[in-house]
C-alpha cells in the first residue's frame, strides 16, 4: 500500500491490485429492495444512487443473487440474465463516468430464501437445518423454513452459478466482484458446524465446511483475475444457530488466514457489531477483530462496523487496516469524502426509506457541497 500522511490517512490514494483509488473511504454494500421489477434487474434509479456516491475510493454494490435460486430478499438484484447485465451496465457507465470504480457483491442466500421466493421450492443449504431467522418476502418478513440438502450436482451448480455471475459481472463492466461469505448466507451456513452437519467432504472438518468457499473462489478466479476478486468475511451474527459457540474462531481463523494465499483484491472484515461479553469472541470486541485477523492477512484489508472519520483514520495510521468500509453513513452522505475532507458534520439517514421503493430516501439525499459530490476530496 501506498504511503499514509498524518492526519487523515483515508484520504490518501490505494491500490488494489491494479486499481488505482482516490481515497480510502470504501461504500459497504447495501441492499436497498429498489429492484423492484420482475426481471430484478437495476433501473436508472440505481445508476442515479450509485454515481451520487462515486466519490467513494470503491462502491461494493448490494447484494446481487447469482442465480434465480439464490434469490432469498424480495426486489433485490440478480446478475444471472441479459436484462440484468443490461441493467448493471447503466450502473456501472455511471459510476465511471462520475470518476468512481465499482464491485458486484455476489450472493447465495439457501436456506435463507423462503418458497414465496423461490416459485414454491424449498431452499437449499449445506444441511436439513432451519436457520430460525426471518426471510424477507414480498409480502413481509416470514419466517425460515427447514431447507434441502444440497447434492454434490447441487453444489456443482452453484459453483459454476458463481462463475456465471461473475462473467456477466465483467460484461457488465465491473471492476471486480466481491464474495458475500459472512452472515447468514448460503456459504456462512457450510462454514458453520450448527448449520452444517454433512458427512462427505463438505462437512464435518473446518477444511471440509470451506471447501463450498474455495471452490467459488476459484470457479470465480476462472473468469476474473484474483486481483479482482474481493470476500466479505467475519465471525458476526448473533442469533439462531449463527451466534457465537467454540468452533466459531477457529472456523474463521482458518478461513481468513487460507484466504490470504489467493492473491486477493481484498478482505472487507466486519467489526464486533454487537456486545461481545461473556461470548466465544470475547476478545474479538471494539478493535479486537481487527487485532486478531489483521496478523493472519497481510494483503489489504477494509474494516468494517460502526467507522466514523476519526476511527477510520487512526485504525489505517495503526496498521490495522488499510482501508475501512462505511454503510450506514453512506446512506444520507452521498458525499461522503467530501464531508470527511471538509471535516463536515454527516446528515442521519430516515429509517422509513430504508428498505422501500422509489427515489425517498434513495436518491434525494443531498450532497453538502453540489460541487464536491462526485469528488474525492
Ligand atoms: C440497510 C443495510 C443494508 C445492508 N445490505 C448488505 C448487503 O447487501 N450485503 C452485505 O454484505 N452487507 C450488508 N449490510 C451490512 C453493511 O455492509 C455493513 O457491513 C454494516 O452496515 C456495518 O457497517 P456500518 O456500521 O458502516 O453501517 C447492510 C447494512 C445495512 C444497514
Amino acid at each position: 500500500m501506498s504511503d499514509t500522511v498524518p492526519g487523515q490517512p483515508l484520504l490518501t490514494p490505494a491500490r488494489l491490485g491494479d486499481l488505482a483509488l482516490p481515497n480510502r473511504i470504501v461504500m459497504a454494500p447495501l441492499t436497498r429492495m429498489r429492484a423492484d421489477n420482475p426481471a430484478q434487474a437495476p433501473t436508472p434509479l440505481h445508476a442515479r444512487y450509485y454515481a451520487q456516491r462515486a466519490g467513494a475510493g470503491l462502491i461494493i454494490t448490494e447484494d446481487t443473487a447469482v442465480s434465480p435460486q439464490a434469490v432469498g430478499w424480495a426486489d433485490t438484484p440478480g446478475l444471472w440474465s441479459t436484462e440484468q447485465v443490461r441493467g448493471w451496465r447503466t450502473v456501472t457507465d455511471a459510476v465511471h463516468e462520475a470518476g468512481g470504480r465499482i464491485v458486484a457483491q455476489l450472493w447465495h442466500t439457501g436456506s435463507l430464501s423462503h418458497p414465496d421466493l423461490l416459485g414454491g421450492a424449498t431452499p437449499l443449504s449445506a444441511s436439513a437445518v432451519d436457520p430460525r431467522q426471518l426471510s424477507v418476502t414480498a409480502t413481509g418478513r416470514k419466517p425460515t423454513v427447514v431447507p434441502r440438502a444440497m447434492s454434490r450436482a447441487d453444489i456443482r451448480q452453484v459453483v459454476a452459478d458463481y462463475a456465471t455471475a461473475a462473467r456477466n459481472a465483467t460484461r457488465a463492466g465491473f471492476d471486480g466482484v466481491q464474495i458475500q461469505a459472512n452472515y447468514v448466507y448460503l456459504i456462512a451456513q457450510f462454514l458453520n458446524s450448527a448449520t452444517n452437519l454433512r458427512t462427505d467432504e463438505y462437512g464435518g472438518s473446518v477444511e471440509n465446511r470451506a471447501r463450498l468457499l474455495f471452490e467459488i473462489l476459484d470457479s470465480v478466479s476462472e473468469v476474473v483475475d484474483a486481483s479482482r476478486i474481493g470476500v466479505k468475511a467475519g465471525p458476526m451474527h448473533e442469533s439462531g444457530p449463527f451466534a457465537a459457540h467454540q468452533d466459531t474462531l477457529p472456523t474463521w481463523e482458518y478461513v481468513i488466514s487460507r484466504l490470504a494465499g489467493h492473491g486477493l483484491s481484498h478482505l472487507l472484515l466486519m467489526g464486533a457489531t454487537h456486545d461481545l461479553t461473556g461470548t466465544a469472541l470475547e476478545e474479538l470486541a471494539g478493535d479486537g477483530m481487527f487485532r486478531h485477523f489483521r496478523p493472519l492477512y497481510p494483503g489489504t484489508l477494509i474494516a468494517n462496523v460502526d467507522m466514523d472519520r476519526e476511527r477510520g483514520n487512526r485504525l489505517i495510521a495503526e496498521g490495522l487496516a488499510d482501508l475501512v468500509a462505511y454503510g450506514r453513513p453512506f446512506i444520507a452522505n452521498p458525499d461522503l469524502p467530501a464531508r470527511f475532507a471538509a471535516g463536515a458534520p454527516l446528515a442521519e439517514p430516515d429509517w422509513n426509506t430504508v428498505y422501500a421503493a422509489g427515489p425517498a430516501g434513495y436518491t434525494d439525499y443531498p450532497p453538502l457541497l453540489p460541487a464536491l459530490s462526485t469528488t474525492a476530496s
